[in-house]
């Protein structure tokens, strides 16, 4: 395309942005906004950018005090994680009733996934790699927050990560940019709908601006250091994607970025976010994170505060610093008055664009808190998706689906805990409601099968790590009994029974925020279990509960079958049910590599060659890119997911092998469904751009499909790709294509594809 072209393209798309800023409802806004920040004072100014918690929930050491007189001095712009539509309909009375300005508050809550209705974590969300239901997920959460008062939520992260020892994998959608990008578009347009005014959709914050999933060593809120083209390409893809499905707000990391915290950062909140890819929604902190930059080395509370508000940060959450500080940064010259109207404006703009202003009880309505909260059909979505989160990860000799007969011996810590179903950041649950393994392998049952239960282990037989990852309202209901008693109890059990289901793994908490571990294999107590489970002879069904990639190289050795479940939400019991007797077969595929052992962190697919690879299907070459003690392979390839049916590829047929300009390249599979049962396939696209300015990746994500085919039913899957498909930043961070040779692979995991080569020039 030519510089004339490109330049007429960005005139008119500028003259449309300024016309729709000038449209009637804009200007009026504007003329309201105007006439606002005339009648405030500089402290109602400040008061609109604090955001303190009021809530049940806290994370960190602030605390929140005297809130009511706060609001009725206008010092407060608004509140969050209040889970109680009376709570939130008070404080809004003495914010429009009670207060000078009579400006309503903007109530926020980390609504993550789902909000009294669970959905699986985002990390099982992001393993159905099937969009409509990860959008529907977001619009569903957003109708039940909603109809409780709440009109902000703190979703989607989009953190992309490397590194499973980092806890907070759990909250986001693994490691692909591409993939992240999809989840994250979705998410928004699921929160946001086609009108933020509607009293059942939410204002969406993308989070946590940027690169939080890349603290050094995967323990949180550590450093990150990487460079920019590594940024660009790899990890800021899935936020601009936010932005550009038009996200509302963004919240800061707490990690620094070419060493400067992101909450202080102009380049980033700046140059890159506002100037480069046009935000202009409003910019929050994480909780605390204006203060934090003082362990950060930024300097006193002053300082870092007039730091934040100069890099464009907008609203405080917790800290209270900019309500403290800036006024005395003010008199001394170190902030403007135009700056703070700035931040106090967008906020305003965003509560206006909320129809607060209109109505601030809006999202407060007792009816439909009452008939769209935790319905049937939402259940029933949370069954479905929950089901299609699901990754089978082994099934030798066809143990699953189970048989509905005989007898099933049930052990392992999770197989009876209801309260830690719905998995980290459920802020809304009740976890009561949710459904146990045990009670949903027995409704499913029914009289045809018998149960037979027994605990087997500890989830760790260690009372010191127990009690911190018993937490939250999510016990594990650690067992005091010789630990050989209870696996003799649960080899009792098994030796009774046809086959074993066996429901182990991570407790909840072991992932999620502040939950990092330096070991991410499976505890010794539950291993010692299976050990003996497998002893008895009977088949072994491994019902794997984890917010993140585990390290279980023995496990996948040893065990017959293996169903990975992370924490499926609200109606976990039912969906594993579901697969486990095959009345779903499962469809999920990984988002994020398992490694063999944690000496390979951080492996992810989409590598550099270097200038020594290892050879294919090799182990150890001296003087190659390799270890000496373990085979670079993963234990799990990113995308990787079995089926009880088998899929098979027919050769990748490709339209041309000579491309130019804009043409368009079509690449397609015959996909069959070889085996016995009806399900579904997320068939993927890589590509691989062979020479470049710039070193580029073994393989890219450009697209996938997820197709349902009946058994023996075959179809012709096509993706179409165009020059926009080849695109990355170079080293001078434009974003372009270069011609040259490409590979262009179509398979079932990043591993396992058919590959047909092209060159495609200008
Ligand atoms: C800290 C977490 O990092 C962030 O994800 C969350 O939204 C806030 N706390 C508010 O609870």
């Amino acid at each position: 395309m030519s510089k004339l072209i490109i330049i007429l393209i960005s005139l008119t798309l500028l003259v449309s942005c300024h016309d729709r800023n000038k449209s009637p409802q804009n200007a009026e806004m504007e003329r309201f906004l105007d006439r606002l920040l005339k009648e405030m004072t500089l402290e109602e100014k400040l008061g609109q950018l604090n955001l303190p918690a009021a809530g049940d929930i806290t994370t960190g050491q602030a605390q929140s005090w005297g809130i009511a007189q706060k609001i009725r001095e206008g010092k407060v712009g608004g509140l969050f994680n209040i889970s109680s539509l009376e709570k939130i309909r008070e404080v809004q009375r003495i914010a429009v009733e009670e207060s000078r300005m009579k400006i309503p508050l903007i109530i926020g809550m980390d609504v993550i996934h789902g909000y009294r209705t669970v959905f699986p974590i985002p990390l099982g969300i992001s393993s159905t790699w099937d969009l409509e239901l990860v959008e529907k997920s977001a619009r569903i959460a957003a109708q039940e927050a909603t109809a409780e008062g709440i009109c902000w939520t703190f979703s989607p992260m989009v953190d992309i990560s490397r590194d499973p020892r980092w806890g907070r994998v759990s909250e986001g959608n693994g490691e692909d940019p591409y993939l992240g990008s999809r989840i994250s578009e979705a998410m928004v347009r699921g929160y946001q709908g086609d009108d933020l005014s509607a009293n059942n959709t939410m204002l969406a914050c993308v989070k946590h601006f940027a690169l939080y999933g890349a603290a050094e060593a995967g323990r949180d809120y550590n450093t990150t250091d990487m460079s920019r083209i590594r940024m660009y390409n790899e990890y800021l893809p899935p936020y601009q994607a936010a932005i550009d499905a038009g996200v509302g707000t963004v919240m800061t990391s707490f990690n620094e970025i070419d060493g400067i915290p992101a909450t202080a950062n102009k380049w980033l909140m700046t140059d890159l976010l506002r100037d480069q890819w046009g935000f202009d929604g409003f910019v929050v902190t994480d909780y605390t994170a204006i203060n934090e930059m003082i362990n950060h080395g930024m300097g006193d509370l002053q300082q870092v505060s007039a730091l934040a508000l100069q890099a464009n940060v907008d609203m405080d959450m917790v800290g209270e610093g900019f309500l403290s500080t800036l006024q005395k940064s003010l008199d001394e010259g170190k902030v403007t008055l135009a700056q703070i109207d700035q931040a106090c404006r967008r906020i305003l703009k965003a509560k206006y664009r909320l129809g607060l202003f209109e109505d601030p009880y809006r999202y407060c309505d007792e009816e439909r808190s009452k008939t769209e909260i935790f319905t049937d059909a939402h259940r029933q979505f949370a069954r479905e998706i929950a089901a299609s989160s699901f990754v089978l990860m082994k099934n030798e000799d066809s143990v699953l689906p189970l048989k509905k007969g005989g007898t099933i011996a049930l052990v392992g810590p999770l197989a009876d805990n209801t309260e830690n179903m719905p998995g980290t950041w459920s802020v809304a649950a009740d976890f009561s409601q949710s459904t146990s393994v045990r009670k949903g392998l027995e409704a499913a049952a029914g009289n045809d099968v018998k149960i037979l239960y027994a605990r087997g282990s500890n989830v760790v037989q260690d009372t010191l790590f127990d009690s911190r990852i018993s937490i939250f309202g999510k016990p594990t209901y650690y067992d005091t009994r010789d630990p050989a008693v209870m696996i003799r109890e649960a080899v009792a059990a098994a030796l009774k029974a046809d086959v074993v289901v066996a429901a182990v793994g991570e407790s909840a908490e072991m992932s999620g925020e502040a939950s990092s571990r330096s070991d991410i294999s499976l505890p010794e107590c539950q291993r010692d279990l299976l050990k003996a489970l497998l002893a008895t002879g009977k088949p072994v069904v491994m019902v794997l509960f984890s917010g993140r990639p585990l390290t279980i190289p023995w496990e996948a050795a040893h065990v017959p079958a293996i169903l990975t479940v992370w924490y499926p939400g609200t109606e976990a019991g039912h969906a594993i049910a579901d697969v486990l007797f095959g009345t779903v077969n499962p469809s999920g595929k990984l988002s994020a590599t398992w490694p063999q052992n944690v000496g390979q962190i951080p492996l992810f697919y989409n590598h550099k060659n270097t200038g020594r690879p290892l050879a294919p299907g090799t182990w150890f070459q001296k003087f190659q890119s390799n270890y000496l003690d373990i085979p670079n392979e993963p234990l799990f390839p990113f995308g990787y997911g079995l089926s009880y049916t088998t899929f098979t590829y027919g050769d990748l047929k490709i339209s041309k092998e000579q491309l130019s300009g804009e043409d368009t390249l079509t690449a397609s599979v015959d996909l069959t469904n070889a085996g016995p049962y009806d399900g579904a396939e997320v068939v993927q696209l890589y590509i691989r751009d062979l020479v470049g300015s710039v070193t580029r990746p073994v393989k890219e994500l450009k697209g996938f499909r997820k197709v349902f085919l009946k058994a023996g039913e075959t179809q012709t899957i096509a993706f179409k790709i165009t020059p926009e498909d080849l695109k990355f930043y170079n080293y001078d961070l434009e974003y372009d294509w270069e011609p040259g040779d490409f590979d262009i692979m179509v398979g079932s995991n990043s591993a396992d594809v058919k590959s047909a080569r092209i060159s495609w020039q200008r």
